[in-house]
Formats: structure tokens, C-alpha cells, sequence
């Protein structure tokens, strides 16, 4: 054996290595700055909805309803009651006894400077289409300033497992304009602000208990049980959780790190 060639190789391939290594780390460098920019290029744009002209308005099913845009950072007093408001309304028998630490939580998040919203008002109360939702129209909460606001979202621009993505928050609808096409119309709102900000997927949480929510995600938009959802991670922490977290992916890389098997750095 020639012992001399041996080292040399050897020293060759430690040198290769060494260098595709450095390599590897200036491509994860310049991937890591194009995320953290993509990102911050999103929460630069003012207007979100401002892209989606078709999305102002959204006038089907006897709703005639617009939408506008908001930040936690800028909600008014009646604005954050609110939403407070809905949210129990609508998740307080979802959450059960946990609802009091969870609701502390909503809260803080509510108003922090990256939650990002739709708002979505009811342009007049005489498009109501029978008695029946005039009725279901008074329980509707105000904010106490100009039209009613009946439905809102609030979404950020963040990053999971290197992977910019739009996290839905929160999706919630008055029950009075419940089941009438406008939570689909809000996703697919949604999806288009992430794709036009280069973000590679939708997230979002949903508890288990909440068997309607998790229905419309899963069978009617196409969510799918994200890899980095604890049941999906270890399906014995899964049985002791009460949420899932789901996905709708826009790219190759976002599916592998989000949806497929075996991928997920959390694995
Ligand atoms: C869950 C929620 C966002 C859905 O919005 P929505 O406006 O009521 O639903 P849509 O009318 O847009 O429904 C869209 C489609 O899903 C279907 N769908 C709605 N709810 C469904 C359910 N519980 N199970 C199965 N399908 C459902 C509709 O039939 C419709 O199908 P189509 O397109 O074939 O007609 C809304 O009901 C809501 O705010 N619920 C309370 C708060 C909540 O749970 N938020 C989610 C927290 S993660």
C-alpha cells in the first residue's frame, strides 16, 4: 500500500470537506438573510388587502360585508373589547377549563406590534335577507364606531422550521354570518397575501375539540396535519395535547419541511 498517496488523499478529501462544509454554511447563511427578509419586506407593506382589490367587498349568501385592514399595535379601545369579546364568545366552551390561562394569553398577543388583521364590517343592515338574520344581526357585537364589525383575522408573517409562512391566529366568525362562504373567502384571502409575499405556506392551530373548525380546514380548504404537529412529532405527546397544527404548502421545500414524513427537524 502506498501510504504516502493514502495521506494525501486523505488530506485532500479533509480539505474537500472542509470546503464544501464552509459551503454548505455561506448557503445556510445567504437562505437564513433571504427569509429574514422576505419577512421583514412583508411587515414593511402598509396594506395587506390593498393588493386584492377583488377582496374588499364580499357580497354572496345574503352578506354584504367589506373588509379592511388593521395591526395590534393600532387598535382602539372598542376595537380590542371586541375582539375580546368574540373570542370568548366563540372559544370559551372550545377551550373548557383552560379558557381563563388561554384568554391571557389571546390578549397579549391581540396587541403585539407583528398580529397583523382583516377586519370585516357589514356595509348596511338592510341588506339583511329575512327577519331571521335581522334578528341574528342585532346580537352581533359593535365596536361603537361606524359600521359593525362581524368577522376579523389575525395573521403574522413569521418563520417555522426555516420556512416563511403566513400563521393564521386567529379566524373568527360572529355566528350570524356563520356558513355563509365568508370564512372560505377570508382563507383564500389569506393564502393569496402569503404567496404574494413569498411566504411558503399557511399555518395555523386548531383544538381538537373544535370539530367544526378542524372539518372546514381539513376536508373543505385542504389543510393537512402539519409534521411539526405534536401528533405527528410523537403520537404519545399528540394523545396528551389538545390542538393540531395545520398546513396548506405553496412550495417544494415548505412541503418537505411541513407536510411529508421523516422531514421535520422537530423528528
Ligand atoms: C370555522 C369558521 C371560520 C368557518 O367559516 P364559515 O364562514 O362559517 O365557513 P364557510 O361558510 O366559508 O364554509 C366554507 C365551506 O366549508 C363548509 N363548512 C363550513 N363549516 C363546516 C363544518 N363545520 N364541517 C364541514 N364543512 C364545513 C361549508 O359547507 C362550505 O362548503 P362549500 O364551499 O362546499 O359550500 C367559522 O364558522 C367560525 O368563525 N367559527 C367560530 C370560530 C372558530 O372556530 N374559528 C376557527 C378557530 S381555528
Amino acid at each position: 500500500m502506498d501510504f504516502h498517496n493514502a495521506d494525501h488523499s486523505s488530506a485532500n478529501s479533509k480539505k474537500l470537506s472542509s470546503k464544501e462544509k464552509k459551503l454548505k454554511r455561506r448557503e445556510e447563511l445567504a437562505k437564513k438573510k433571504a427569509v429574514d427578509e422576505a419577512i421583514k419586506a412583508a411587515y414593511l407593506k402598509d396594506d395587506h388587502l390593498a393588493d386584492f382589490p377583488a377582496f374588499h367587498i364580499y357580497d354572496r349568501n345574503g352578506l354584504l360585508v367589506h373588509l379592511k385592514s388593521g395591526s395590534g399595535e393600532h387598535l382602539s379601545s372598542p376595537m380590542k373589547r371586541y375582539i375580546q369579546e368574540l373570542l370568548k364568545v366563540n372559544m370559551e366552551g372550545v377551550y373548557g377549563p383552560q379558557w381563563a390561562a388561554e384568554e391571557k394569553i389571546k390578549r397579549r398577543e391581540m396587541v403585539s406590534r407583528e398580529a397583523l388583521y382583516i377586519f370585516v364590517q357589514s356595509l348596511q343592515s338592510a341588506q339583511l335577507d329575512s327577519i331571521n338574520n335581522r334578528e341574528a344581526m342585532h346580537k352581533c357585537y359593535w365596536t361603537g364606531n361606524g359600521d359593525p364589525v362581524v368577522a376579523f383575522v389575525h395573521y403574522r408573517f413569521i418563520v417555522e422550521e426555516e420556512i416563511p409562512v403566513v400563521y393564521v391566529y386567529e379566524l373568527q366568525l360572529e355566528q350570524c354570518v356563520q356558513g355563509r362562504g365568508l370564512g372560505k373567502f377570508l382563507m383564500q384571502l389569506i393564502e393569496l397575501i402569503a404567496r404574494k409575499n413569498n411566504m411558503r405556506a399557511v399555518m395555523l392551530t386548531v383544538q381538537k375539540r373544535n370539530t367544526s373548525a378542524m372539518n372546514f380546514y381539513t376536508s373543505k380548504l385542504r389543510y393537512t396535519v402539519s409534521n411539526i404537529s405534536p401528533s405527528r412529532v410523537d403520537p404519545l405527546i399528540g394523545a396528551e395535547k389538545s390542538y393540531e397544527i395545520l398546513c396548506k404548502t405553496f412550495a417544494h421545500e415548505a412541503k418537505t419541511k411541513l407536510e411529508e414524513d421523516g422531514c421535520s427537524g422537530a423528528n
